[in-house]
């Protein structure tokens, strides 16, 4: 395996003269740029758009989320770049810069499609550390393409990395690039950053390809994690696989000589949002009363429920509309006095699994409402679509009560979205115990989404809920949440990566 990794490596698939240039993209970097900061996620943080959508420069716009503005400071500042993939399957990009932030695209076939993102990455790795919520499947082929795919991520990133540079990997999908970096370019400072939860050793025993996913993310100087518990399983799942001696969450790395290479240390960093974002929208007279039409729009119901989520089957969507259902068959709550409206963004739509649970989604909505509506009022106003993040603040405004039912999830960032738009101190959350967010926001209306009657009743507690105990609720986590910003994120990443680490080999 190591052999075909090195000589696939040098043979780079995407070379300078290969690179074409495409239509409108802006010029700027050069395909022989080098830079002293790098980001690497399998998205570049920008879509393809056409000139009269708003925000389109060039036939790009930059993606929304809270991560391309917090590392945009620090891309400008720095000499920095990003490398990912474009988003337009088999077309090659050349490198451009958009809104100021370099870009090195990386190509992907449909063939790549298929193997590395649709199969091995969210067929097999998404399911496998969301407590198999779904059922991995395991397939040589797609393993053989998630090792090629990463080694092109690699590839790029070694070309325009200065000597000495900071590399900073992002989440599941590349998580062979640290050690392929390491071995290519030990003067870089890597750092690996996974988004989504980190399993116990027990279920990721199941993964044939172990041993080299754990070895690919000791390649990093620093593996940063949601939870201190992702930290633990990851260390856990070291020792137990590679027998790796695990003193204080840190590994002492030999290379293939045997002789020893770097330190890596696995901690948690929880990622936040951009507050400010949400803070200043929250308080635009045009989003408010856009708040006070949606709600005009339904009726005017006592109490609005909202649920905001990619259609994943990790969301707990089911579970939300069963107790949502039960709720108004036992007479709590009317049509009349309240409305959910569930936003569920497409997401994933080939694979199939994500087929699946679109079909049972809209059956049970469906039926929910067929049972429960009248000429005036709806139950569930189902919408399979993205929203602007303007509409989402809107939509966060006009809810009383927000509903995050997660299975499992690496953090949620809407539930920290909706706290941020509650500039009036007023609106419940009802958290799962098992998204990362409920780590940070403790004063949530915690539940176990599994049990639908705890749900029932976490759900009416929020519905009912006395105007005091509201703001004293949502004051304390909006304090949490305005403290720890997506800056603070990843300067505090940045700052653990950059620290000398003390060799301990007692
Ligand atoms: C999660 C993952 C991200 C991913 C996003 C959207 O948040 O952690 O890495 O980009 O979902 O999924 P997609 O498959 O559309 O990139």
């Amino acid at each position: 395996m190591e052999a075909t990794d090195r000589a696939s490596h040098g043979a780079h698939e995407t070379t300078k003269a290969a690179l074409t240039a495409t239509d409108g993209a802006a010029e700027g970097t050069g395909a022989g740029d080098q830079f002293d900061f790098i980001v690497v996620s399998n998205r570049l943080p920008v879509d393809r758009c056409s000139a009269d959508e708003t925000g389109c420069e060039d036939g790009w716009r930059r993606s929304p989320g809270g991560l391309v503005t917090a590392l945009a400071p620090m891309m400008t500042k720095t000499d920095g770049a990003w490398v990912g993939w474009h988003g337009a399957p088999d077309e090659t990009v050349k490198p451009f810069s958009h809104g100021g932030i370099d870009l090195v695209p990386v190509q992907l076939s449909t063939e790549d499609i298929e193997l590395f993102y649709e199969g091995f990455s969210n067929a097999t790795l998404w399911p496998l550390y969301h407590d198999v919520i779904a059922p991995p499947e395991f397939h040589r082929a797609w393993w053989d393409s998630y090792r090629k795919v990463n080694r092109r991520f690699a590839d790029a990133t070694i070309r325009h990395a200065a000597e000495g540079a900071t590399v900073w990997v992002q989440d599941y999908q590349l998580q062979l690039v640290p050690k392929m970096l390491r071995e290519a370019r030990p003067d870089l400072k890597i750092g690996f950053f996974n988004h989504i939860p980190f399993p116990p050793p027990e279920i990721f025993a199941q993964l044939p390809w172990r041993r080299a996913i754990i070895d690919g993310l000791l390649g990093a100087d620093l593996v940063g994690f949601q939870r201190s518990s992702d930290a633990g399983n990851f260390m856990r799942s070291a020792r137990r696989f590679l027998g790796a001696s695990v003193k204080q969450q840190q590994v002492h790395v030999r290379g293939a000589d045997g002789e020893p290479t770097h330190i890596a240390r696995a901690q948690a960093f929880p990622i936040s949002i951009d507050v400010k974002q949400i803070s200043e929208l929250a308080k635009k007279p045009e989003v408010i009363e856009r708040a006070q039409q949606i709600r005009r729009d339904l009726g005017n119901p006592k109490t609005i429920l909202l649920g905001v989520d990619r259609l994943d089957y990790t969301k707990g969507i089911r579970h939300r509309l069963k107790a949502y259902e039960e709720l108004l068959q036992d007479g709590k709550v009317t049509v009349e006095d309240a409305t959910l409206i569930q936003v569920a963004s497409p997401s994933r739509e080939r694979v199939e699994q994500y087929r699946l649970l679109r079909e049972e989604v809209e059956g049970t909505v469906g039926h929910i409402n067929g049972t429960f509506d009248t000429m005036e009022s709806t139950a569930v106003r189902y919408l399979h679509h993205s929203y602007p993040i303007e509409e989402m603040v809107a939509l966060y405004l006009a809810a009383d009560v927000m509903l995050v039912t997660a299975l499992r999830d690496g953090m949620n960032l809407v539930a920290k979205e909706y706290v941020t738009a509650r500039t009036n101190n007023d609106g419940a959350l009802v958290l799962s115990e098992f998204a990362g967010a409920a780590d940070q926001l403790k004063q949530a209306l915690l539940m176990n989404p599994h049990d639908i009657d705890g749900l029932k009743d976490t759900i009416m507690r929020a519905v009912n809920i006395q105007p005091a105990e509201a703001s004293r609720r949502m004051r304390a986590m909006r304090k949490q949440i305005l403290d720890h910003d997506v800056d603070l994120w990843s300067s505090d990443f940045l700052a653990a990566l950059a620290e000398k680490v003390i060799r301990d080999d007692s």
